[in-house]
């Protein structure tokens, strides 16, 4: 038995697993972030490991404890976490959408320059990155940042805490901007700019090698045996398209949560031009690129719940399915958040552009939903540039769950479009992490092949192909012409 926990930004879930991939239990429990200040958002390091902790033994209560095996994390990624010389944690986690650090952005990107950054890393500077955070610390916080001895990330923490071993994996490192992605190494140049030392960052690992074992201390209070393998995992979404399988090149992973993202696995290193994509080691020992976007499901979301006031969606999909593909020259922008990829422009925002009489609510609900794939479309083209064969699409998160949207994703893609048998994402990741981790799988890509099958495909109607050809091509004009308006909207 393989348990798979996932240090989400509400909640942590966790997951058992046999050795086969069936799902024995899953459990969720919730804790609490704040926003102590505009753009500011944080999270206390203590409260996730009680929580988790807690979680832990209630989810083992009714099993048969001997039979695990080995844990293993997916965990919200970006975020800095930071331990003195008693490993007290230092001050609250600054988290992946915490907003703070413009101005330590705009020093990395423009003083030190992105190229310069992209060379050392494979990545510009982003807000959300760790490095930034850990550059406002010294600016604003001295007195934080002279007590630092350890800088880890979320999931890491966890870790730390079972085993007391300082690691992390390469996945989770490659959001930090610390990483040398290409070489799977920290960056000594990027900690010299950030004026940090090698020793404060943990060990590195791939995502399924074991770091350590339980401790002896927590292997008696959970009644679980001392030889527990600890592995220690990926960044969430390395580790959720372990979970949907899309670990070889050619399958990507497009997931249509409250974010969209689309995630391509590589064989080697790659970057992409102006570093539109993201690019990262992955959780099975070679690369990705990723696209995100800010606004997916919750763009639809607020557009039904928050504008429409409804709550029934298979009416609402009825509605979209009898609208021509194109919604009759309606397009909707969903920067309801502003952009990551590929704009990178926290200015940008929604609006609904071809407004004529003759459009009905219907039309505006399948116009938000085709805004939100042509703008996933827009990394999907990026990827397609670089000679990419997409074989076929997993896709998963709240969006789909209407058939309407796959269809409409295989159409805009052209691309056959699958659903998986079991959809726990990152935590069901993290579980076959761990059975990798303890040898019951050769490498993750086996043990991906042997347990994620697909239910059911959706195929492209090469009719609604070519007409998406045609309004993608239209859409993609809409964000640089609107652009500098956005700006002093
Ligand atoms: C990935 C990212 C999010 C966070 C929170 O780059 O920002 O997936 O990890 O889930």
């Amino acid at each position: 038995m393989y348990m798979g926990i996932d240090l989400g930004t509400s909640s942590v879930k966790i997951l058992l697993m046999n050795k086969s991939g069936k799902i024995i239990s899953t459990l969720t429990k919730t804790y609490s972030i704040s926003f102590p200040k505009p753009l500011w958002s944080e999270q206390n390091p203590n409260e996730w490991w009680e929580v988790t902790k807690t979680a832990i033994k209630e989810i083992l209560k009714t099993q048969d404890k001997s039979l695990l095996k080995g844990i293993s994390f997916s965990g919200q990624m970006h975020g800095l976490v930071i331990l003195d010389e008693n490993d007290n944690v230092i001050r609250p986690a600054i988290l992946w959408n915490d907003q703070r650090t413009e101005k330590e952005c705009d020093y990395l990107n423009n003083t030190i320059g992105k190229e310069i950054i992209s060379n050392y890393t494979g990545n510009i500077a982003l807000t959300g990155f760790t490095a930034p955070k850990i550059l406002w610390v010294k600016n604003n916080e001295p007195e934080n940042f002279r007590k630092i001895k350890k800088i880890m990330l979320p999931k890491d923490y966890i870790a730390y805490q079972l085993s007391g071993i300082f690691a992390t994996d390469m996945s989770d490192a490659s959001g930090t901007l610390l990483f040398d992605v290409k070489n799977r190494t920290w960056s000594k140049e990027m900690l010299d700019i950030i004026g940090i030392y090698k020793s404060q960052l943990p060990k590195l690992y791939e995502s399924y090698e074991m770091i350590g074992n339980i401790k002896p201390e927590l292997a008696k209070e959970f009644g679980i045996s001392n030889d527990v393998k600890i592995i220690i995992g990926g960044g969430d979404q390395a580790v959720g398209a372990v979970g949907t399988g899309a670990v070889e090149e050619g399958i990507i992973s497009v997931a249509l949560g409250t974010s969209g993202v689309i995630f391509a696995p590589f064989n080697n290193y790659k970057v992409v031009k102006d570093n539109a994509l993201h690019s990262f080691a992955h959780a099975n020992g070679k690369y990705h690129q990723m696209g995100v976007m800010l606004s997916a499901a919750a763009a639809f979301k607020w557009w039904v719940e928050s504008i429409n006031n409804k709550q029934d969606y298979d009416l609402i999909n009825h509605e979209i399915s009898e609208i021509n593909p194109g919604s009759d020259n309606l397009y909707f922008l969903p920067y309801l958040m502003g952009e990551r990829t590929p704009h990178n422009d926290v200015n940008a925002k929604g609006c609904f552009i071809g407004l004529t009489l003759s459009h009905t609510n219907a039309h505006m609900s399948r116009a938000v939903i085709e805004g939100v794939t042509y703008a996933l479309n827009d990394s999907m083209e990026i990827l397609r540039e670089l000679g990419i064969n997409i074989e076929k699409i997993r896709i998963s998160g709240g969006g789909s769950k209407s058939n309407i949207w796959k269809q409409i994703v295989a159409d805009v893609f052209n691309a056959k479009v699958s659903t998986i048998e079991i959809t726990e994402g990152p935590a069901y990741g993290a579980a076959i992490l761990a059975s990798v981790g303890c040898k019951e799988y050769p490498s993750v890509d086996i043990a991906c092949k042997k347990i994620i099958k697909d239910t059911e495909t959706f195929t492209p109607n090469n009719k609604n192909v070519n007409i998406y050809k045609e309004k993608y091509k239209t859409f993609a004009t809409l964000y640089p012409t609107l652009k500098n308006s956005f700006k002093i909207l």
